[in-house]
């Protein structure tokens, strides 16, 4: 593709584009009020902004049975094409029957804005539990992606879509930036090789770390935190991105990283998850991605390395992205840097690393995690978000 020479492919060849010119964006608003109407849920919602901005390419919209039973059984879509997390678009069997197949629907959001169009061309049943099982690796509703593929309604509706318009974020606009656009700045800045990183927690000294090794060997870090949906116990992405605000004006070379929102959902999905994640960076022109301890996984779901091994199942051209595997990193007191079992001669008790939600407890208790854990400005902008009493 010569539109691509410079920099690395998107997923599949093409990046896709769903955002209505300004002639469909008419025609819609001038149906919008004679349409049957489905209101998206806030994944359905990151989703379809998503698929429009190319930021799931190659899909260009819910995926049909074709897609989603290979997806399913062995993170395949139709076409071969590596693709590991069903992107669908689950509704009640009562809506899928006064929905008619050729037809428009009209997407609102959950605050019941118009916010896009689907062409209905298929509605399908398909098996919640072997969804559980193959994508999550458990049927127990206690995992949070899970319980959410139990929730919803049991027929996908598929079919090309189209957003009506690319609203700026209401929360972060400056740090807006789609596929087509990271593309067009890392060829401006020389940069052939980019690290994606992928997080939903604020910066840490563990994260840091294994980003700035990262890279010591590229041209650039693209630090994409998502911010869609997440679980209520994770901390929220307004706090985040002061948090990431304050490593990029203190801790990291400015003119060797971005930071961009990823609007997607976590679907902590763990291994099936990183491979997700690693397509969507690729989409936005990274050539390498991050994958650390427990990539995307929630409680004990997941081994800590399961979410590198299944980078393994994939011929590395076929997926197109390079991951950069990092194990657990924590701070070594014996020699007094940041490290991995890989890189550092300690003992157990030489290593400083806190769980998230031992860090949880501390900020809550008004103690602030130490500088071995977390930089003291953000432990300080944390702290003050948890509305406790600062101790310094
Ligand atoms: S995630 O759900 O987005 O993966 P998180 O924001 O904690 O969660 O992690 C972001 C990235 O950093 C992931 O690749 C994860 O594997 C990695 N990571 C987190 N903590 C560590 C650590 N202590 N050592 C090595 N990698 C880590």
């Amino acid at each position: 593709m010569n539109q691509f020479r410079e920099g690395i492919a998107p997923h599949g060849g093409v990046l896709v584009n769903r955002i209505a010119t300004s002639e469909q964006q008419q025609i819609f608003l001038d149906k919008a009020d004679f349409l049957p109407r489905i209101s998206l849920d806030k994944r359905a919602t990151s989703d379809l902004v998503m698929i429009a901005i190319g930021g799931f390419s190659p899909l260009t919209g819910f995926m049909g049975k074709a897609d989603y039973d290979p997806v399913v059984a062995d993170m395949r879509l139709a076409d071969g094409l590596p693709w590991a997390v069903p992107v669908t678009l689950s509704v009640s069997g009562e809506v899928a029957e006064s929905l008619e197949i050729g037809g428009l629907v009209r997407l609102d959001d959950p605050t019941g804005r118009f916010i896009g169009v689907l062409e209905l061309t298929e509605k399908y049943a398909y098996d919640k539990v072997q969804e559980a099982v193959n994508v999550y690796r458990t049927d127990e509703d206690k995992h949070p992606g899970v319980k959410v593929v139990y929730d919803q309604g049991p027929i996908n509706l598929a079919g090309p879509v189209w957003l009506l318009q690319r609203d700026p974020h209401p929360l972060f606009p400056t740090y807006q930036i789609d596929p087509a656009e990271s593309r067009a700045l890392f060829s401006q800045k020389g940069w052939k090789t980019i690290v994606g990183f992928q997080t939903r927690n604020p910066i840490h000294r563990a994260h840091e770390y294994i980003q700035k090794c990262a890279l010591e060997t590229v041209d650039g870090l693209f630090l994409h935190p998502l911010v869609g949906a997440t679980k209520s116990d994770d901390i929220p992405a307004d706090v985040r991105m002061r948090c990431y605000e304050i490593m990029m004006e203190r801790y990291f070379p400015s003119d060797r990283v971005i930071l961009a929102i990823n609007p997607s959902a976590m679907r902590y999905a763990g291994p099936r998850e990183a491979i997700f994640h690693a397509l969507i960076r690729k989409n936005y022109g990274c050539t390498h991605f991050i994958v650390g301890r427990d990539h995307a996984g929630v409680g004990d779901y997941y081994g800590t390395y399961d979410a590198q091994y299944i980078f393994d199942e994939f011929e590395p051209d076929e997926l197109g992205i390079t991951p950069m595997k990092f194990e657990h990193a924590f701070y070594c007191t014996r020699t007094g840097t940041m490290a991995t079992t890989k890189t550092s001669p300690s003992s157990t008790e030489e290593r400083i690393h806190l769980s998230g939600t031992k860090v949880r407890e501390m900020l809550r208790r008004g103690e602030l995690p130490p500088p071995e854990f977390s930089r003291p400005e953000v432990a300080a902008e944390l702290a003050r978000a948890m509305q406790v009493p600062q101790a310094v």
